[in-house]
């Protein structure tokens, strides 16, 4: 398959490239922002790329499901992410008031009037309302002017997402619940509905389209509520159709690699970044972000499952990354109270525990790098609490922050990941210990990337 080839060129031009494109994506794992320290909170979220920066606009739910804030984070690489604003936050009453559903931020830039425009699923919390919502702002991540809310064409609409053409032609995507999924044309202001394009019979959710090698595809999932399902694309040359049968785009009954697909992001011709969430309903903050390349065939589009990858914005082509050394958290030099505990989950049946705290336990690990570069260093970690919790990582003497979302317990581990200088050779060290008197997280391993 043409997908092999493409990986191993792009091994091999990432390898030319050197330390250029080494940082990896890791689906699942808790990601923390640059400049907060704490997990990106950007749910159901949208990519609106400008002069090289890609802007991630979604929810925040750091308080759970009722809208706090519309969040935009920013990154130049898509792997370190940096927050840059609250386009819209929580009002005292209204559409954006206490207890409301806001969900599925989508920005497009309408050139005719140089604004920024966001659609938004708009809701009371029993979901009956069934609106949009638009917002506007003169630049990404600025304020956004709430301008109202509205039923499309006077249909129910609630998750969406939007659709800007070649010719600058936009559409909305809406999810009618009594008549099924709806292509509508936005006026030449994107501001309203003029028509209606499209409409599946199926209910289908979260849509999202890429258009490439002379087709549309449009994405979304089956009605689950928050659970995951496997996730369908249809396809057609034409936004009016006919549009093919859906299909799965994932291994079957893995449910799209549990998660729910947000958005595509287009990367090179044949290749797309394929952009979900994996909910955690119990504890919404929690939820993580599936990201996967996304190969095209013809009309057939496949997601691979993979717990990492490159990406490489230069060239828009991914590669796999390097291999990998794994480090035991129990192994590594615990002192001021920081002891191996069990943990039945994790390798070896221990990870290192009692890190920060009273005593300000700390364990220190020494690592081996091939080169000196800037690597994505993985930990494996436990943290049976219901909030974050957060380590001070010292890597050859540079501090970094580095939040812990909660894992399902204290027996089954999370990954988190932190974007870190390593130099050639054994003698870097890496130090786990408490950033703010709290425990850190329970590390069972420390994967570091041989190069
Ligand atoms: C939006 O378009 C609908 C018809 O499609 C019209 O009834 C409505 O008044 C328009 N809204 C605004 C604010 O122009």
């Amino acid at each position: 398959m043409a997908s092999i080839s493409w990986q191993a060129v792009t091994r091999l031009l990432l390898a030319a490239a050197g330390c250029l494109a080494s940082l990896e994506v890791v689906p699942g794992a808790t990601w923390t922002a640059t400049n907060t320290g704490s997990h990106v909170q950007a749910h159901g979220a949208g990519i609106v790329k400008e002069s090289g920066t890609f802007y991630m606009i979604g929810e925040d739910k750091t308080l759970g499901s009722a809208f706090q804030n519309i969040n935009c984070y920013s990154s130049t690489n898509l792997v370190e992410w940096t927050f840059e604003n609250a386009l819209l936050t929580r009002q005292s009453e209204g559409d954006l008031g206490p207890d409301r559903v806001v969900e599925r931020p989508k920005v497009l830039y309408n050139e005719a009037t140089s604004t920024y425009v966001m659609y938004l699923h708009i809701d009371d919390s029993n979901y009956g309302e069934a609106k949009v919502g638009v917002a506007t702002s003169d630049t990404v991540c600025g304020d956004y002017t709430y301008l109202g809310s509205y039923r499309p064409l006077g249909f129910e609409s609630r998750d969406i997402g939007l659709f800007k053409d070649d010719d600058g032609t936009a559409y909305l995507l809406t999810e009618d619940r009594p008549n099924g999924l709806r292509i509508d044309a936005l006026s030449d202001d994107y501001l309203n509905t003029t028509e209606n394009v499209y409409t599946w019979e199926e209910n289908i959710e979260s849509p999202t389209i890429w258009k490439t090698n002379g087709y549309y595809f449009m994405f979304g999932s089956q009605l689950t509520g928050w659970n995951p399902n496997d996730n369908l694309y249809s396809y057609a040359e034409s936004l009016a159709g006919p549009w093919s049968a859906w299909a799965e785009f994932a291994d079957d009954g893995s449910n799209t690699y549990h998660s729910q697909v947000s958005f595509v992001l287009p990367w090179g011709d044949s290749s797309a970044i394929y952009m979900g969430d994996r909910w955690q309903p119990s504890n919404l903050m929690r939820s993580t972000y599936v990201w996967l390349p996304l190969e095209l065939e013809g009309s057939s589009v496949w997601l691979t499952n993979r717990g990492r990858w490159v990406p490489d914005v230069e060239s828009r082509r991914w590669g796999v990354g390097p291999t990998e050394t794994q480090y035991e958290g129990e192994d590594a030099t615990l002192s001021n109270g920081a002891a191996a505990v069990g943990c039945s989950g994790c390798s070896g049946g221990l990870a290192a525990g009692y890190l920060g705290g009273g005593g300000a336990g700390r364990m220190e690990l020494g690592v081996r790098s091939e080169e000196t570069t800037k690597t994505t260093v993985r930990f494996r970690y436990t943290n049976g609490d219901t909030s974050e919790r957060y380590g001070l990582v010292t890597v050859n003497g540079v501090e970094h922050e580095v939040a812990f979302l909660p894992t399902q317990n204290g027996q089954t581990p999370g990954s988190a990941v932190l974007h870190c200088d390593l130099a050639a050779g054994d003698g870097n060290t890496v130090v786990v210990e408490t950033l703010d008197g709290g425990y850190a997280a329970d590390i069972d391993q420390v994967i570091v990337p041989e190069k």
